[in-house]
């Protein structure tokens, strides 16, 4: 399927891994429009394509409904992975609710009027809560176990009930953890692997909520984004949920030992914290059913992707001294 000239519009654009689609639906020579309040998106995120004619950054906020109403003007497809995080969620429950809910309920109310021709989703695996069985698949119970996966779990429900009601045509990705280049670090946004490595570039050791054996299925944000655009162009996708994942199991206390070991800090041993609050004990993707619909599957190993972002740290930031204050808040105390 061709994307040359397809007018898409992709909400939180300038976040992490709405920025990385966005590389790839440019790339592709499709015509996107960004929507983004900027609340953790940064503009530098997308400045690579400053001067691209192919794009459009609108900034504003998507519970503003008259705004989402212009904003669709002219739109085919949309992308839609504006968020407000985890951890907001634990000290503010009721604007995770109305961003990553209420306002997806107002997107799919237009985008049914407007008749957009993709609408896809992007969940996460915070729905299922911590695995009842591994691998998880996407049949695995829902049991979110904080705000943010309920709020993301009522999001998926009304989109896929505006397609079965409505017909819409749409798509659920539940991606499961991200990571690399562009992953958020400060303060509330901040995600355990780069802090870990702005912690160990500074000789810090790397502070573990919990006992370190808490498990995550990690994606190289590549991988994540290809899978989101790759998965939502087959034509078996539409009415369907997919787990985007690599579909391997890491402990928390693993991630800590490989960055320890990559970056020659021997001597460094982790330090461990009270549990985070709502926090998921294990969570390991079954990735197959993807990969049978669509034909994706996620390439990048664990250790390669983390070289890679190592690579791309380094060169973003040549000062970490200056990233230390911005850890030091975690979002919930
Ligand atoms: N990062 C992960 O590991 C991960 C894992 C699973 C699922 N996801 C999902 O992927 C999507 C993108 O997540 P991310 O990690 O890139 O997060 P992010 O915070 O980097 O991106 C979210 C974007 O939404 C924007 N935003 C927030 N509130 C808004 C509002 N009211 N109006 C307009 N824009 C708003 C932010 O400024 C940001 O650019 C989300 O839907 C998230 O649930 C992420």
């Amino acid at each position: 399927m061709t994307l040359k000239g397809k007018k898409i519009l992709v909400t939180g654009g300038a976040g992490f891994i709405g920025s990385h689609l966005v590389d790839l639906l440019l790339k592709k020579g499709a015509r996107v429009r960004v929507v983004d309040d900027f609340s953790s998106g940064k503009r530098e995120n997308l400045s690579q394509h400053e001067g691209n004619d192919n794009l459009e950054v609108v900034e504003g906020d998507i519970r503003d409904r008259s705004l989402l109403k212009t904003t669709l003007s002219g739109i085919e497809w949309v992308y839609h992975l504006a968020v407000k995080c985890l951890r907001e969620s634990l000290k503010d429950p009721f604007i995770v609710h109305e961003v990553n809910a209420t306002a997806t309920l107002d997107l799919c109310e237009l985008c049914r009027e407007v008749g957009v021709e993709k609408f896809v989703y992007v969940s996460s695996s915070e729905v299922y809560g911590s695995a009842e069985y591994v691998p998880m698949d996407e049949n695995h119970p829902l049991n979110p176990t904080t705000a943010y996966g309920a709020s993301k779990l009522a999001g998926e429900k009304y989109a896929l009930a505006y397609f079965y009601t409505y017909g819409l045509p749409v798509t659920v990705i539940r991606p499961f953890n991200t990571y690399g280049p562009r992953e958020h670090f400060e303060g509330v946004y901040g995600e355990v692997i780069p802090r870990f490595i702005i912690q160990l570039l500074n000789n810090h050791p790397p502070t573990i909520f919990g006992d370190g054996k808490q498990t995550r299925d990690f994606t190289y944000v590549e991988d994540t984004a290809r899978g989101i655009l790759e998965i939502s162009l087959h034509p078996d996708a539409v009415g369907k949920t997919f787990n985007v994942a690599r579909g391997e199991e890491v402990s928390i206390i693993e991630v800590a030992n490989l960055l320890i070991h990559l970056l020659n800090k021997e001597t460094i041993s982790p330090v461990f914290l009270s549990p985070r609050p709502g926090d998921v004990k294990r969570h390991f993707a079954n990735a197959s059913y993807a990969r049978k619909v669509t034909g994706f599957e996620a390439k990048v190993a664990f250790p390669e992707g983390i070289e890679k972002f190592l690579l791309w740290f380094r060169n973003a930031y040549s000062d970490p001294e200056t990233l230390l204050p911005l850890i030091e808040k975690f979002g919930w105390e």
